[in-house]
């Protein structure tokens, strides 16, 4: 039996249905219990109380952690990690986001936490680093272009991948035997954020002026110089950003 928490997420959509049509049977745990009718078992259970989290790992082989939000991430993590022991699972997976060990940033700085709980556990891990989704480069230069005037921070690049690429990756791993961290997973082409801001709104059909400013600190620095970025030995993925933009019209 494998368990995907966050499996009624963005990438957890995805990858579910993957390791369903490898023969697996499987569980989704998130903070809403459902019925789908899919031959899946929906899990109410949050992770920042534990609370339901040893029933949910009973008869579970396989942890896939995607759950996650902007905050506690490393509480919830420890929580799963905790109770993932108590069960003797035989492998945890964990997605994990790329320049986490670099950014001091409040996302960063919790997911860090997070792997570090999977790291630090008894249960075999594989850990892999994404980057930036698609789905979230959009969301982000929506929201940016919801102002008058869209900041445009200046020296932001990033690699942006696809959810399928995402979800295809995440399934391997887990129908894998564990693995440790393996190389980070991105996207094919490194865009300034002033670029994907401008796909956004060509599409769109909207028109900003658009005023560049500065991120400020230590994570100003980090992202002018391009340490958010993998740029050799990471796997690549095969879907491109243009396309992606494509289909949202
Ligand atoms: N999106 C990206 O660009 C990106 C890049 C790299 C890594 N990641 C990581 O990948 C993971 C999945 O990302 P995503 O974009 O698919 O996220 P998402 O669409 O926001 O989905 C999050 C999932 O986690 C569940 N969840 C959230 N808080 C929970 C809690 N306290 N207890 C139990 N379940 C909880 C949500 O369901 P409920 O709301 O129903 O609880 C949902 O199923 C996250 O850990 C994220 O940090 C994301």
């Amino acid at each position: 039996m494998i368990l995907v928490t966050g499996g009624t997420g963005t990438i957890g959509r995805r990858v579910v249905p993957l390791l369903q049509a490898a023969g697996s049977k499987m569980r989704v745990l998130s903070r809403h219990a459902d019925d789908r009718g899919d031959g899946v078992e929906y899990l109410a259970v949050d992770l920042l109380t534990g609370e339901g989290l040893d029933r949910a790992l009973d008869g579970v082989d396989v942890v896939l952690h995607l759950a996650g939000g902007p905050k506690g991430d490393e509480i919830g993590t420890r929580n799963l990690v905790a109770a993932a022991e108590r069960a003797k699972v035989g492998h945890l997976v964990h997605i994990s986001v790329t320049a986490v060990d670099q950014l001091p940033l409040t996302y960063f700085t919790s997911k860090l936490g997070a792997e570090q709980a999977v790291r630090g556990s008894s249960v075999p891990w594989t850990v892999l680093r994404v980057a930036q989704l698609h789905d979230f480069a959009w969301n982000a230069v929506r929201t940016m272009a919801k102002l008058p005037v869209l900041p445009v921070p200046g020296g932001l690049r990033f690699q942006p991948v696809d959810s399928r690429d995402v979800a295809e990756r995440l399934a391997e791993l887990t129908l894998g035997e564990p693995q440790g961290l393996v190389p980070d997973l991105v996207g094919p082409k490194v865009y300034s954020l002033a670029e994907l801001a401008r796909d956004y709104l060509r599409t769109t059909g909207r028109h900003r002026l658009s005023v560049p400013i500065r991120v400020p600190g230590k994570a100003g620095k980090v992202y002018r110089a391009g340490g958010n970025l993998t740029l050799t030995g990471a796997t690549v993925g095969t879907h491109t950003w243009e396309e992606f933009v494509a289909a949202q019209v």
